[in-house]
């Protein structure tokens, strides 16, 4: 019966796949469905609501978060808030177009609001407020004459208010609060009715609403072209604030990331009762390299054993275990629940490239156990913990020669990654927790090649959500798009963590309104960067510190093609950061 089900699989499938498709075009789905189904494919993660969105349904009034006209069927509400949805909205929005209320509030939606917004013209609520948009107000938003409640407050958009939002006469409620707006508030239009609570934390705004004088190049004081952001940058203090605008993105994110991940970790350790359930269903162990010394059924009885006492840690994939092995041999086990079926043998060959991937400053994972649920993954257990813990938790542990000397192999490791691995390999999730740490404290890179694997299988879980926001570079929270030069970007991000000990967005970032980018970028117009270094370290060489700085300021530079390879980091960190004095260097010859 099993093997007649494998063998028959393939055309089995390939006959449903085509029934599936023939009912399709029988009753096909509406096309408010379809720019739907659309919609949900940017979503690249969610908690699981849009998983009920059926595309083979004649029309989807019956979807979570859907409300249709009964008659017409067309939909009218879009209520989608609080579901942790990641991705950008798709232009099909602009496909309902007898949308009345569309409530995407607080997810984690990036990108621009699409103009096609514009074509929804019986919107009455608009509730986008507490997403991570960037971008300018779209001017097509003024064309929704029915719109009363506009609520685009909590995201990163830019630019000036559209003087079109002036034509909203219907408009009763109106929030732009917490953005990185600029330049005068419309004054001829309805916005007029609205006072400072509309528009609080937006510092480059100005018009009479806020009693805020605009003063324009030519000195006038007043006017309202939408000239977007153009009018920042005359002089360098302005410069300052624009810089700290951008960083002032990523750090709203990053605030609204802590909340993210203190779900996530919650929801990481509530699965530690299934383990035994995991195995138990028929589990299989692959190992590489014969990298584990043990039959199968060994480690499986040994899984079975394993629950919350032997939690290690959780994070934005799953949780961590310890497993303990009879031989006295220690591995760390991260179990990743299986979300989705049938990807499996996508994984499977990807696990192997990772496991084909031996290098001194990575960690080594040696195998995996395929459950039905889970994949269990098995590495080597590194006794020094994270970088994390060791710079947050335990003070004083790391010495400034043994921070170095940690970045100096974390950098080993990604440039490993990026120029030396074939496949080339991203990261995608640099960030202290992902560095750890053994026995003497040498540096060990993480579940690299995880973020990817888990993004393409469609599980829904990303690094966005995965909560790494201090260490993203700006372009990929526009995009979501990795690259090596984003992991540049986190790796920098890493750098100057270590040299501060503060997390990336630290409080005392944050009171300033800036991150630790933003805070390093503002010491550099002060010209006091070395400020920076952690007060506990001592024995600093300025040589060696302005040499590390200077590295990692190329690295979070804000523009991608300006940040250096991880080779060439490399390269500059062993020539310049440890370099031996020339003193030293004379002694070592001389002999
Ligand atoms: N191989 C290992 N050896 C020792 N401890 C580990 C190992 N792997 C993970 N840990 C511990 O488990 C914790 C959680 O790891 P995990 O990778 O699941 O989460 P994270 O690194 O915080 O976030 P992310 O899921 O984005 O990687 C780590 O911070 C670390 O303390
Ligand atoms: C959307 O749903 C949330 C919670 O389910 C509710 O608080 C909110 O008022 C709804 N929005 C609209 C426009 O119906
Ligand atoms: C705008 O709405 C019209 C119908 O009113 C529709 O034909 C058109 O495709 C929509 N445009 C976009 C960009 O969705
Ligand atoms: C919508 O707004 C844009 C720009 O503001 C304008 O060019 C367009 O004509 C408007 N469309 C309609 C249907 O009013
Ligand atoms: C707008 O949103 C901000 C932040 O959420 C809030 O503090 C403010 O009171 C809101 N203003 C109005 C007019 O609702
Ligand atoms: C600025 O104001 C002065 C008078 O106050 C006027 O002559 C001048 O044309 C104005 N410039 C612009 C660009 O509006
Ligand atoms: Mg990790």
């Amino acid at each position: 019966m099993g093997i007649l089900l494998t063998v028959f699989q393939g055309p089995l499938l390939f006959y449903l796949l085509s029934l599936c498709f023939l009912v399709d075009k029988l009753q096909s789905l509406t096309s408010d469905g379809e720019a739907l189904v659309n919609f949900r494919t940017n979503i690249i993660s969610s908690d699981g609501l849009l998983r009920q969105w059926r595309p083979e349904d004649p029309d989807p009034c019956e979807w979570k978060g859907v409300t249709c006209d009964s008659k017409t069927k067309r939909v009218v509400y879009l209520n989608l808030s609080n579901h942790k949805l990641s991705g950008p909205i798709s232009s099909d929005i602009g496909r309902l177009d007898r949308l009345k209320f569309l409530d995407l509030h607080y997810n984690n939606f990036y990108g621009a609001i699409p103009p096609e917004l514009g074509n929804c013209t019986e919107l009455q609520g608009l509730f986008l407020q507490n997403n991570y948009f960037s971008g300018m107000i779209p001017t097509e938003i003024g064309n929704l004459s029915n719109l009363q409640t506009l609520d685009i407050s909590s995201n990163s958009l830019s630019g000036s208010i559209p003087t079109s939002l002036g034509n909203l006469r219907s408009l009763l409620n109106f929030n732009v609060s917490n953005n990185f707006l600029s330049g005068p508030i419309p004054s001829d239009g309805v916005l007029d009715q609205f006072g400072t609570t509309t528009f609080l934390g937006n510092r480059g705004l100005c018009g009479k609403h806020i009693n805020q004088l605009c003063k324009d190049d030519d000195g006038n004081s007043t006017g309202s072209q939408p000239t977007g952001s153009q009018n920042v940058k005359k002089n360098s203090g302005r410069l300052l604030i624009s810089a700290s605008a951008t960083v002032g993105a990523l750090l709203l994110v990053a605030l609204m990331c802590f909340w993210g991940c203190f779900l996530y970790k919650k929801l990481g350790k509530n699965d530690a009762k299934g383990l035994a359930v995991d195995v138990s269903g028929g589990a299989s162990i692959v190992m590489f390299h014969g990298d584990l010394p043990y039959s199968s059924k060994d480690i499986i009885k040994k899984l079975e054993t394993l629950n919350e006492e032997h939690v290690i840690g959780a994070g934005g994939f799953g949780t961590v275990y310890k497993l303990s092995m009879d031989d006295g041999n220690v591995f760390a086990l991260k179990r990743i629940v299986k979300l989705n079926e049938g990807f499996d043998r996508f994984f499977e060959r990807e696990l192997e490239i990772l496991g084909s991937i031996k290098h001194r400053y990575l960690v080594n994972l040696r195998g995996y156990c395929n459950s039905p649920t889970s994949k269990l993954l098995i590495y080597d257990y590194l006794s020094g913990g994270s970088l994390d813990e060791a710079l947050h938790e335990k003070t004083d542990l790391l010495d400034w020669d043994a921070r170095i000397n940690v970045i100096v192999g974390a950098a080993k490791g990604l440039a490993y990654l990026h120029h030396d691995c074939s496949p080339r390999i991203i990261h995608r999730d640099i960030k202290s927790s992902n560095i750890l740490l053994d026995g003497n404290f040498e540096a060990r890179v993480s579940d690299f090649g995880l973020a990817k694997l888990l993004e393409d299988e469609e599980s829904h879980i990303t690094t966005i959500v995965a909560g790494t926001f201090g260490y993203l570079a700006p372009e990929y929270m526009q995009s979501g798009r990795a690259t090596e030069k984003t992991d540049v970007y986190s790796f920098g991000v890493l750098v100057l963590e270590v040299i501060s000990g503060k997390r990336p967005t630290d409080a005392s970032f944050i009171e300033k309104g800036l991150n630790i980018v933003g805070w390093l970028n503002y010491l550099i117009t002060e010209d006091r960067q070395r400020e920076i270094i952690d007060t506990n370290c001592e024995g600093v060489e300025p040589e060696t510190l302005d040499a590390l700085l200077s590295v990692a300021i190329q690295c979070v530079s804000s523009t991608p093609e300006d940040r250096p390879t991880m080779h060439r980091v490399v390269q500059t960190l062993e020539s310049e950061v440890m370099t031996p004095c020339p003193s030293d260097f004379y002694d070592s010859t001389s002999d």
